[in-house]
């Protein structure tokens, strides 16, 4: 090694030893005769000293230094005078008695500090440097803490890691594929896999039983700071199991991570249904940190004369506690925050309970105040506080409250960083309606079960058979997914025809899968995590992008090395693919 020590680890007991620590220069200060320079490697930094009265050309040396270039030193560790709590290595210095630059460094970029002033395209485009932040170096660090501790827990619990292959054909998971042409194959195409989704359930048919993979995914979708193009899964597979048994491993698993990770011990998971879900929370991935459920009013609200309620398919609203003394101003933010185009309300109705007893509304002119306190009895509000009410179409008004809840949730301080709730929201409908399609898709993909008792309603009334499937959502994000599986040939066909697939096209994407059902296919499920999202949850950021070492912008694309990129004529031309003029 070209060093006895890291920057990182030398404290008060190894004063008076000699050392050789290797690193990047952080910071240089000048202080009368004295040069001070912190060198930073992975695991912290230390202070060195240069001394003029002691070598004077050393010290010289020292002060032509810069930021970032990469040094070898030798020297004596010496407890400092005044030392530096806040380091862990604060209590000792070094003295440099030999320095060697392994590597000069141009100015970089940005200040490489956690507060730093790059902006994120500068940053994303030297990614090398940003990831020498201490910040970034230890999101990368928590995202291997997690991989390690996962690969352990579902080891321990017997299930093998088994890679699948990355040029397929096209497994639909709701996203359009990348494609990739092949050279051998004139015209023919690989798609790489949105998820190995139809391979872990031929490795259930070749009888592994557990499966488990740490596997990218890839899928060309609209990009948001939870979604990348290529991310990675923990996916997972078992053999002979029922939805409760899937629920328990994976609980479990979710629980040992958040006790390894975060040393949290999680109570027992929520479970509720697809439907409870949306009706008391506008969303299949409700927050469960805060309570502030939807209430139905469309009942008791109708009939009064007012159009807007009349008229509409739903009436529903949440009570804010305590604010029922919001001003005009707060009133009129949270209108424009429900009509934004993004949730598209087409208004806001408000109740105030005042502390004085009196009721105050943006309809006083239709409801008195013995209709209020209906109101209030009804959605239970006390005194105090305000009611929100949303009318119109059920998916807008859930949507809307579904928001609402969540920016009055930030506004009261109720989503809590340190505050974990997981929630497996179960019974989801099969199929959805595309009204662009003008069909019934699948709402996870078409693997999934339908319920046993559900299966007669296939010809006449699709949309109203519920799945064998199942999400975790923690703290309002989808962090997995998953379902018992269909493992009969029979009903695997009648789900292709359902969503649309002729006989043929259903034979051709999926005929292997279906082939492999007539060969004694046992009853299996699983489900599939979204690991940077589990990360990212844990390192309590948003964005996904800040735990992955070399993410893609939100276009999609990698601008430290500029992809996507063109190819030559040669290889297009090697391709059998011609560009359009
Ligand atoms: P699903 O499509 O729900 O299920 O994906 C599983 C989980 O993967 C995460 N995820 C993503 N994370 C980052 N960027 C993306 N673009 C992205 N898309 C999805 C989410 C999601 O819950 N084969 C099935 C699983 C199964 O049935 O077992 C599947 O892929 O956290």
């Amino acid at each position: 090694m070209l060093r006895t020590n890291t920057c990182g680890e030398l404290r008060a007991e190894h004063t008076g030893s000699r050392v050789t620590l290797c690193g990047w220069v952080q910071k240089i200060r000048e202080l009368g005769g004295m040069t001070f320079i912190d060198l930073r490697d992975r695991y912290g930094i230390t202070q060195l000293v240069f001394n003029m009265d002691i070598d004077a050309e050393l010290c010289n040396r020292a002060r032509e230094l810069g930021r970032e270039f990469v040094l070898s030193i030798e020297g004596e560790v010496k407890t400092r005078s005044n030392k530096n709590p806040e380091m862990e290595t604060g209590d000792v210095e070094i003295l440099v008695e030999k320095l060697v630059v392994l590597n000069a460094s141009k100015v970089p970029p940005f200040t490489i500090e956690n507060e730093t002033d790059g902006g994120e395209e500068i940053r994303m485009k030297y990614r090398y440097l940003d990831l020498r932040r201490e910040v970034q170096k230890n999101n990368l660090i928590l995202r291997h803490k997690v991989l390690q501790e996962t690969r352990k827990f579902l080891s321990d619990e017997g299930f093998l890691e088994i890679e699948t292959p990355f040029l397929i054909n096209s497994t639909p998971e709701g996203a359009r594929d990348f494609i990739v042409p092949s050279r051998t194959n004139e015209h023919q195409f690989y798609a790489l896999p949105q998820s190995p989704q139809t391979f872990k359930q031929l490795l259930m048919v070749g009888g592994f039983d557990k499966y488990f993979q740490i596997v990218r995914c890839f899928r060309d979708e609209d990009l948001r700071a939870d979604r990348q193009p290529e991310f990675t899964q923990i996916d997972c597979e078992m053999t002979f199991v029922q939805q409760e048994d899937v629920l328990n491993i994976f609980g479990n698993l979710v629980k040992h991570l958040f006790k390894q990770i975060k040393n949290i011990d999680i109570p027992e998971f929520e479970i509720i249904s697809h439907a409870d879900a949306l009706s008391n929370y506008g969303t299949d991935k409700p927050d469960m940190r805060f309570d502030m459920k939807l209430i139905e009013l469309t009942k008791l609200v109708s009939g009064k004369g007012f159009n807007i309620f009349d008229d509409a398919e739903k009436v529903a609203g949440i009570v804010v506690k305590g604010c029922a003394s919001y001003s005009r101003k707060q009133t009129d933010e949270l209108i424009e925050f429900v009509t934004r185009p993004q949730i598209g309300a087409k208004g806001l109705i408000f109740a105030k309970w005042e502390e004085d007893g009196n009721f105050k509304s943006s309809v006083d002119k239709f409801f008195n105040s013995d209709d209020l306190a209906q109101w209030a009895n009804a959605m239970g509000a006390e005194k105090g506080d305000l009611m929100l009410i949303v009318a119109g179409d059920t998916t807008v008004v859930q949507r809307a409250l579904s928001e609402l809840r969540l920016e009055m949730g930030n506004r009261l301080e109720l989503r809590k960083p340190d505050d974990f709730k997981p929630l497996f929201v179960v019974d989801f409908p099969l199929f959805r309606w595309s009204e662009e399609e003008k069909r019934w898709d699948p709402l996870h993909h078409p693997f999934t079960s339908p319920k046993e008792e559900d299966l007669d309603k296939l010809d006449d009334d699709p949309g109203a058979i519920n799945a064998n499937a199942y999400d975790l959502v923690i703290n309002g994000i989808e962090i997995a997914g998953g379902s018992i599986r269909i493992h009969k040939r029979d009903i695997q066909e009648k789900i292709f025809k359902a969503i649309g697939l002729s006989e043929e096209e259903a034979k051709e994407k999926f005929g292997f899968l279906m082939d492999a059902f007539e060969y004694g296919a046992p009853p299996h499920g699983g489900i599939a995590f979204g690991f940077d999202r589990i990360v990212a949850l844990f390192g309590g950021t948003e964005s996904i992008r800040e735990y992955i070492a070399f993410p893609k912008n939100n276009a999609g694309r990698d601008v430290m090395i500029d992809a996507p990129g063109k190819v030559s004529q040669d290889q297009l031309d090697e391709l059998g693919l011609s560009l359009k003029k």
